[in-house]
């Protein structure tokens, strides 16, 4: 069992294990290396032999307890039939879903469109050490709804007429999703995942009325899957402040990832002594490092005695100095 995994079921508290969200990213030179080389993101998720290779990057690096696949959360609409489209410092653009397409497309066509992440997956668990964890994760139907509908306007804010107009394509949308996840879920597990996260980055967008048949109920959903698979699970449902604790008690996952407006004392508080990844805010990452190590330790020593996994907020900007972070791992490693 990796630290991880006993840290998730068994609520066991050694030494935090430790990971970061987006550590195969543009902050590794050797990841925009091959990224220049790779004009198209969703093609270069798609080719496995270098997947891996990119997912392996930081744990050649640096002393982490888990590496997370290098996919994306927009892979799923992408083998649902809409391209996705990456542009320079303007978010991912999705071309308009094609309903009949969606919820047509079936189990096997799905698999094999994503036959390469499911490679990737398998060809990287090969390399990984066995005391480390190989993280799996979808985009909780929530989030993948706001990119494939376009229901943000802004950066942070829902297009409230929109999501009101649309409720039908919408329900119709959530529920296929709720299916199609599962799968994804259950093919990253057989091809050698051992831990999936599920990201709903955008939970903290929607009107409080709607929390429950947007954000709790298709979490619940994925998350009494996984439990039925004996697969551990961690959520993310990012933003949504103090119905974190509304949250944890509706949909029991084994870890829950803090966002960095939660305070982790109020975290300790009030999410039922489930284990709890992450917190510190990724921008602290940029300042000098005794900053960095100070913010660091108040984590740690809140969470001394408590089922922790050091992680952060939200993931590592592209801005990030290599060199800190293995400064941060260091020191979390050391930690007593
Ligand atoms: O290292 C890892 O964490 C694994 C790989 C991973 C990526 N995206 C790679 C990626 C993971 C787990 C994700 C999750 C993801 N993707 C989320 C949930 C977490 C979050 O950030 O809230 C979301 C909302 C997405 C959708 C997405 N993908 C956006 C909004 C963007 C563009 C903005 C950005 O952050 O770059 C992406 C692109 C993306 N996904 C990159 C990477 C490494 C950058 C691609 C590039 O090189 O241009």
């Amino acid at each position: 069992m990796s630290k991880i995994t006993d840290c998730l079921i068994n609520k066991k508290n050694h030494c935090p294990p430790v990971w970061f969200m987006r550590q195969a990213g543009r902050y590794l030179p050797e990841f925009r290396k091959i990224r220049a080389q790779n004009k198209n993101f969703i093609k270069l998720c798609l080719n496995s032999k270098l997947s891996s290779k990119i997912t392996l990057q930081p744990i050649k690096r640096y002393d982490l307890d888990a590496a997370i696949i290098f996919s994306d959360i927009l892979i799923v609409p992408y083998a649902l039939g809409q391209n996705v489209k990456f542009e320079k410092n303007q978010g991912p653009v999705l071309s308009n879903i094609i309903l009949d397409k969606f919820l047509n497309t079936g189990e096997d066509e799905f698999k094999k469109k994503l036959q390469p992440v499911y490679q990737a997956i398998s060809i990287t668990r090969k390399k990984l050490n066995k005391k480390k964890s190989l993280i799996s994760f979808v985009g909780a139907p929530w989030t993948l709804i706001v990119y494939m509908l376009g229901l943000k306007v802004e950066k942070n804010i829902l297009n409230l007429d929109l999501f009101k107009k649309k409720q039908e394509e919408i329900n119709l949308v959530l529920k296929k999703l709720i299916d199609i996840l599962c799968i994804h879920i259950k093919n990253q597990v057989n091809a050698g995942a051992d831990v999936v996260q599920i990201f709903d980055s955008w939970a903290g967008i929607l009107p409080e009325k709607y929390l429950d048949s947007f954000c709790y109920k298709p979490n619940l959903q994925l998350v009494n899957f996984c439990k039925l698979h004996n697969i551990p699970v961690i959520c993310f449902p990012r933003g949504l402040k103090k119905k974190y604790s509304r949250f944890v008690k509706l949909v029991k996952p084994d870890g829950i990832n803090i966002d960095y407006n939660l305070s982790p004392e109020w975290a300790i508080q009030n999410l039922n002594g489930t284990c709890i990844q992450g917190g510190m805010n990724p921008n602290i990452l940029l300042l000098d490092e005794k900053t960095i190590l100070k913010e660091a330790e108040k984590y740690l020593s809140i969470f001394r005695n408590y089922p922790y996994i050091f992680n952060l907020g939200h993931g590592l900007l592209p801005e990030t100095d290599p060199k800190m972070l293995s400064k941060l791992i260091k020191f979390v490693k050391e930690y007593k």
